[in-house]
């Protein structure tokens, strides 16, 4: 079968990696793909938001199936576009995918089917906003409804810095993401990323990993699309794992179809886990970053035979997949500088030294190749260094050995303590 993936980043890299695994693949094209992509499959420079490019692409190179990698094409509706040819493909519809590209609409819909999340309400007005705070207490969470490239949600500490917050979402700090605005009841508890496969009418569970997006070290400065990650989490068992299928992933699979919009495609369940259960922060209609790349890695069975299933609405007649209990730990290294302004084209070597290291894998993000074929940086987030080990304290020494000891990138950098929430607790 000739497969389409489309997206460029660490999550592709990883998806790519185990796509070409299969003997269900036959060719393996990714749009626009990365240096490390590029090694492995070919790559089509069309960006992921050119939906007519990607069309024109499917027709011409015959695509049998299309793997939809990053949130924005789902929001364009390339899988509506895709379906209407009669072109497979694993994502979900652009109405589906609203359960990440709408805040609002995920929060009303939690409501319409008792899915247990944080007290909100929805606002345009900014008067009326403001009149809520009174309602709440500090700290106060406030959250642009649309996509903002995950900086659309601010924590106030205090009722003044929430009032100029307001100010600023209203007067277009987000542009029109912001103009409507969810306010919602601070959560306490531990944070957990939950993903599950929807074929539209059941789901199947996949497993957990925990995220760290903040940039710096000790969860301080700005937030990030991910700076690392590892599982399983500790602690993190089959009974929690029933818990958030009954409570939250079932419900909004079953509440999706009988609203007409069957959800097909991953549900990426960010979750607190609070002292009254799991309650949903937020969902994404895709694997997470950089998630996806342990999942890969734990991943034994045939991913092109699940997303399949997925798609075609068999899951029911598909055995469930089995996973890999090594722990896997994934150390992100991006430009200085990210999550705001950084350089690109600065020069990266050593990680054909790193990928023999025990354990190591590691996945390219924002890479490419320049004129005189070196590998050089082009986006915030550049590579992502997985490694297993007998324990998550030995996958994440290996990560760091392979990253202090092989990889050369003097214009990178990376959080120093990933999984030191786990280490501790173990
Ligand atoms: P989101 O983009 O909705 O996932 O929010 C980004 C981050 O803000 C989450 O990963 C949480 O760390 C934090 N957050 C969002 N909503 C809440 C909440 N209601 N209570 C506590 N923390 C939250
Ligand atoms: N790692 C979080 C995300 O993919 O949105």
């Amino acid at each position: 079968m000739k497969i389409l993936l489309i997206g460029g980043g660490g999550r592709e890299h990883s998806l790519a990696w185990k796509i070409i695994q299969s003997p269900l693949c036959d060719q393996l094209i990714c749009t626009p793909g990365n240096a490390g992509i590029a090694e492995i499959a070919d790559c089509a420079n069309i960006a992921v938001n050119d939906v007519a490019g990607i069309i024109a692409l499917v027709q011409d190179e015959n695509i049998d199936f299309v793997i939809v990698g990053p949130e924005a094409p789902l929001e364009l509706g390339l899988v509506d576009k895709l379906t209407a040819l009669g072109i497979a493909s694993f994502g979900p519809t652009e109405k589906a995918a609203q359960l990440e590209t709408s805040k609002g609409f995920t929060k009303d819909f939690c409501t319409r089917h008792t899915i247990p999340t944080a007290r909100y309400d929805v606002f345009t007005e900014l008067g009326d906003a403001k009149a809520y705070l009174d309602e709440m207490t500090a700290p106060y969470v406030i959250k642009a409804d649309g996509l903002a490239a995950g900086k659309g949600v601010v924590i106030a500490e205090t009722k003044e810095i929430a009032l100029s917050e307001l100010d600023e979402f209203f007067s277009g700090k987000f542009g029109d993401a912001g103009t409507c605005v969810v306010i919602e009841e601070f959560m306490y508890g531990h944070e957990i990323s939950f993903f599950a496969l929807s074929d539209g009418k059941m789901a199947m569970p996949l497993i957990e990993a925990q995220d760290h997006k903040r940039a710096y070290d000790g969860d301080k400065g700005p937030n990030t699309g991910g700076m690392g990650a590892y599982s399983p989490v500790p602690g993190f068992d089959q009974a929690m794992v029933n818990t958030i299928m009954a409570d939250i992933i079932n419900p909004t699979v079953h509440g999706m179809a009988k609203e007409n919009m069957p959800f097909v495609g991953v549900l990426f369940a960010g979750l607190m886990m609070t002292d009254e259960g799991p309650k949903l922060i937020e969902y994404n209609a895709r694997f997470g970053d950089p998630e996806c790349q342990l999942l890969m890695r734990r991943l034994k069975s045939d991913i092109v035979e699940i997303l399949l299933a997925a798609s075609l609405g068999s899951l029911d007649k598909s055995a469930s997949p089995e996973w890999d209990e090594t722990p896997v730990a994934n150390v992100v290294l991006a430009a200085k500088g990210y999550p705001n302004a950084y350089a690109k084209g600065t020069v990266i070597k050593g990680v054909d030294a790193a990928n023999l290291m025990e354990g190591v894998q590691v996945f390219h993000a924002g890479t490419q190749r320049n004129e005189a074929g070196a590998l050089v940086a082009a986006g915030g987030r550049v590579l992502n260094v997985t490694a297993t080990g007998k324990d998550i304290d030995q996958a994440v020494k290996r990560a760091y050995s392979a990253i202090d000891d092989a990889i050369d990138w003097p214009d990178g950098f990376c959080r120093r303590d990933i999984a030191k929430q786990a280490l501790k607790n173990m």
